[in-house]
């Protein structure tokens, strides 16, 4: 009793002040705040039962529709409606505070990285034979649904749901398979590192890395993840067994700035992560003991950390299938720039001014020479360019803004979809010979369809209708006919275990 009485008196404190303002005053949201809202969102605005409620985090979500889920609440969430309980002008001061960064700038230490951390089934305890029965393991595929955060697990032969479970809240970036395609490992927006044993069907472990996460990546050999924030300005890595921090890394530049990540890669030939940065000119290289090469920094154990000044800020990238090279995007919408990680030089300029969607980028060969094509997130087109002197080949016209580009090894066809502006519900399939759009499919007028991924034969190929009320398709991927589909909430990323884990040329990695 003597811990209750006081917290009521506190709240009771609170409560009267705030509703004799609400009738005078402007209303004072911190108040508002830590009355309704810090019980599921955190003291801190870090998160708990709901999301973390950080600028950073909220960028995806217009403030006005910020209004909207704080008066209606979200249906089938936790989330509730304060519209009766909370006047327009208080749920207003609530809906701007939460877009304001917070006095003291939230800090997510090593400490905090080791009190969130969780293991359900430590490594190699689970059995391994599947418990599910499917004709090709490597043919399966994960969907994350992000109209609800769920993520589904399907035969990619049957076309059948094998499970279907909850994820964290907004994961980014995209599931990541260890080597051998048993688990998967997936990043959220507000920092989690989830693994999930796909034979079992069960999470093993997960960590809160930071608070503000970008993506995460799978290191070639399978041992290590690395997770790259925004939040704090850091790298994160841990051990792929049980998700133990290994290090976690700041993210400071050569002249002492430090930097947000923009997303970490695993280059498997390099045997290394590669990271790009936001803030700062450098590419980073993080390496494995046999690596290690003059004018390493030691980083800690058998890591070492290799900074490379680069002649713009670079972000998004896009690597050679040998990853010597990669494209970024310079800063601004400048044009794109190949980096050399060998010589660490610019080597060439790439006409891809505004914005490009460089990881989303593809490649395949083009009488005796590789190409690789690359959507734009600003105008309709893809860029064809000669990996072997980056020359220009071909501007393809399109019917709108790209997010996604997708192909096989198997498939004559590249598919990129319109996902901005009126004619978001097509989607483009170019012949990879003659470089031209030979059909548009409009699959359900007025949504969004987008994101294509073949299956590991590149015979079929599903496609996501974007909506939460959408479904997943799939085709005949020569004859384009329609073979099924799968009513599911805002089906976005599908990952083929196969071509995930083989690198499979027509999708980016
Ligand atoms: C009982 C727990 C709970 C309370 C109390 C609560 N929320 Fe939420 N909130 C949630 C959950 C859970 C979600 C995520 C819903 C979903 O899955 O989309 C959410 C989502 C949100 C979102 C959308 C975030 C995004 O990234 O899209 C906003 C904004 C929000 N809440 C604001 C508030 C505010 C402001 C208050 C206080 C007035 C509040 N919430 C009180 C649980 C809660």
């Amino acid at each position: 009793m003597r811990r209750i009485l006081p917290l009521f008196a506190v709240l009771l404190g609170l409560a009267l002040p705030v509703s004799s303002l609400a009738q005078a005053d402007a209303p004072d949201p911190t108040m508002l705040y830590h009355q309704h809202c810090a019980a599921c969102h955190g003291v801190d605005r870090l998160g708990g039962i709901g999301p973390a409620l950080l600028p950073d985090n909220l960028s995806r979500l217009k403030p006005a529709e910020a209004v909207e889920v704080i008066r209606g609440g979200r249906l089938a969430t936790q989330m509730p409606a304060f519209g009766e309980m909370l006047g327009e002008a208080e749920v207003g001061a609530l809906a701007e505070w939460i877009y304001a960064r917070p006095e003291v700038e939230p800090s997510w230490s090593d400490a905090d990285i080791l009190a969130s951390h969780v293991v359900n089934h430590y490594h190699g305890t689970l059995p391994d034979e599947p418990v599910f029965e499917v004709e090709d393991l490597k043919n399966l595929f994960v969907v994350v649904e992000i109209g609800d955060h769920h993520v589904s697990l399907l035969d990619g032969d049957r076309f059948e749901r094998i499970a279907r479970f909850p994820s964290r809240y907004a994961l980014h970036g995209g599931p990541k398979y260890s080597p051998d395609g048993r688990y998967v490992y997936f990043g959220s927006r507000d920092g989690w590192v989830t693994k999930y044993d796909i034979y079992n069907l069960e999470v093993t472990a997960e960590v809160r890395a930071g608070i503000n996460m970008r993506n995460i990546a799978v290191s070639a050999d399978g041992n290590y993840v690395l997770a790259g924030n925004y939040l704090p300005h850091s790298l994160v890595l841990l051990d792929a067994r049980n998700l133990e921090l290994i290090a976690s890394i700041p993210v400071e530049g050569l002249d002492g700035d430090t930097s947000r990540v923009s997303a970490v890669y695993t280059a498997p030939p390099r045997n290394s992560f590669v990271v790009a940065l936001k803030d700062i000119p450098e590419v980073w290289e993080i390496r494995w003991p046999e690596e290690r090469a003059a004018g390493d920094e030691a980083l800690v154990g058998d890591f070492a950390l290799h900074r490379m000044a680069a002649p713009d800020y670079l972000d998004d990238f896009f690597f050679d299938p040998g990853y010597r090279y990669l494209v970024g995007a310079a800063r601004g919408g400048q044009g794109g720039q190949v980096f050399d990680l060998d010589s660490e030089a610019k080597v060439a300029d790439l006409p891809l001014e505004g914005m490009p969607h460089l990881g989303a980028g593809i490649t395949w060969e083009l009488d005796g020479r590789r190409v690789m094509a690359i959507p734009h997130i600003d105008r309709g087109q893809v860029s064809v360019f000669d990996m072997s002197d980056w020359s220009l080949v071909s501007e393809i016209a399109t019917d709108g803004p790209g997010f996604f580009m997708r192909s096989h090894a198997n498939s004559p066809y590249a598919w990129v979809d319109v996902f901005f502006g009126p004619n978001h519900d097509r989607i483009h399939v170019i012949d990879k010979r003659t470089l031209e759009i030979v059909e548009t499919l409009i699959p359900e007028p007025g949504k969004t369809a987008a994101h294509v991924e073949f299956d590991r034969r590149g015979e079929t190929l599903l496609l996501s209708i974007w909506d939460n009320d959408g479904y997943l398709l799939w085709l005949d991927a020569n004859t384009l006919e329609e073979l099924g589909r799968m009513p599911m909430n805002k089906p976005s990323g599908k990952y083929n275990v196969w071509n995930k884990t083989q690198y499979e040329e027509g999708t980016s990695h």
